[in-house]
């Protein structure tokens, strides 16, 4: 807290983030998001908070499963193309920012090559997860022992208000795995508005977007048979439980996903299977689900090659270059920005 002087019996206090009434506001930010979208009709629940220590593993798991697809295809695009890539950079000094890194078994491939040619490379994954972060630092840092890596804990956001003052040497930011298709248009925009202002005309952006394909494919994936994106959403009624003391059963909901060919996006809810009302201790207050009624809880956008093009000119990006799996469902996408 800063007090300014002589501010004893009038004035005002400027609370800052070290300050104890402060120092729980990420379970009080949660809270309240929890509250807002409670509370709104239909019901909704922002997918930002899948991703506590427990969602990010059960995330990896479905990395890992042979109907989710992205992963495979982005290490695929990176097995194939990394050459052309890296061979931008890796002659002068840079910084490798891996925005949303999960373990970062992903850019392995990139890694590789990179000490094998000898780059001059920083490494800095930046992830929400702190445990995923932990995760992340000790594999990459075993297999890559003379590699210079500074892991950050943080969101995305916070993310971008740390690289805005990495202008020291170039930087390369990965945001991969289709992490941007969890913005709907908008957000994506502003999102990568907030990129821009943080970048130098020297720094690239590499983003992975999931491209609009065989509607079964999308269908299978976000529904695998074996439940794990089943438990991945109900994971999000457990978290609420954890830590704001709630009162969900989760065997009272359901999970439904589905395409919405219009707007291009999978479409993912809880459905209650019941008439019942949760207490939310947090917040002191109940609230009723009716049978049926859903709870809004993931966008998954899907691209076309045009909509890439149009997404880069509409936020001052130009692009470099894009790179494709072999049946084309996937595209990693090499971005300048555009200044002056
Ligand atoms: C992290 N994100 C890009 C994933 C996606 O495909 O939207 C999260 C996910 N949701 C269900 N399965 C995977």
């Amino acid at each position: 807290m800063t007090t300014p002087p002589n501010s004893a019996a009038q004035g005002y206090t400027v609370l800052d983030h070290a300050d104890p009434v402060l120092a729980d506001s990420p379970r009080r930010a949660f809270a309240e998001e929890v509250l807002v979208g409670l509370s709104e009709r239909p019901k909704r629940l922002p997918s930002k908070y899948f991703y506590d220590d427990a969602g990010s593993r059960l995330f990896q798991d479905i990395t890992e499963l042979d109907a989710y697809y992205p992963t495979r295809c982005e290490r695929e695009i990176f097995q194939a193309h990394h050459a052309d890539l890296l061979d931008r950079f890796r002659r002068a000094p840079f910084n490798l920012i891996d925005l949303g890194a999960g373990d970062g078994r992903k850019t392995a491939v990139l890694l590789e090559y990179l000490i094998e040619k000898g780059a001059d490379v920083r490494y800095v994954p930046i992830d929400i997860s702190e445990e995923a972060m932990r995760i992340a630092v000790d594999a990459v840092g075993q297999r890559f022992p003379t590699l210079p890596i500074s892991g950050l804990v943080a969101d995305y956001f916070d993310g971008l208000r740390w690289l805005a003052h990495q202008t020291d040497r170039r930087n390369l930011v990965l945001f991969l795995g289709s992490n941007i298709g969890n913005f709907d248009k908008p957000r994506a925009r502003a999102f990568l508005r907030r990129l821009w202002n943080a970048l130098n005309p020297a720094d690239r952006v590499l983003i992975g977007f999931d491209l609009k394909k065989d509607i079964e494919a999308l269908l299978l994936a976000y529904n695998d048979p074996q439940g794990v994106t089943e438990r991945f959403n109900l994971n999000l009624l457990e978290r609420i439980n954890r830590e704001l003391g709630g009162t969900f059963n989760p065997d009272k909901f359901r999970f439904f996903s589905t395409y919405n060919v219009f707007s291009g996006a999978m479409e993912s809810y809880l459905v209650s299977l019941v008439d019942q009302r949760v207490y939310i201790e947090a917040l002191s207050q109940d609230f009723h689900f009716a049978p049926w009624e859903p709870i809004h809880t993931e966008y998954s956008y899907k691209y076309l090659d045009h909509d890439i093009t149009d997404l880069a000119q509409f936020t001052r990006f130009a692009v470099e270059a894009r790179w494709y799996d072999a049946q084309g469902w996937f595209c990693d996408a090499l971005w300048r920005v555009e200044k002056g």
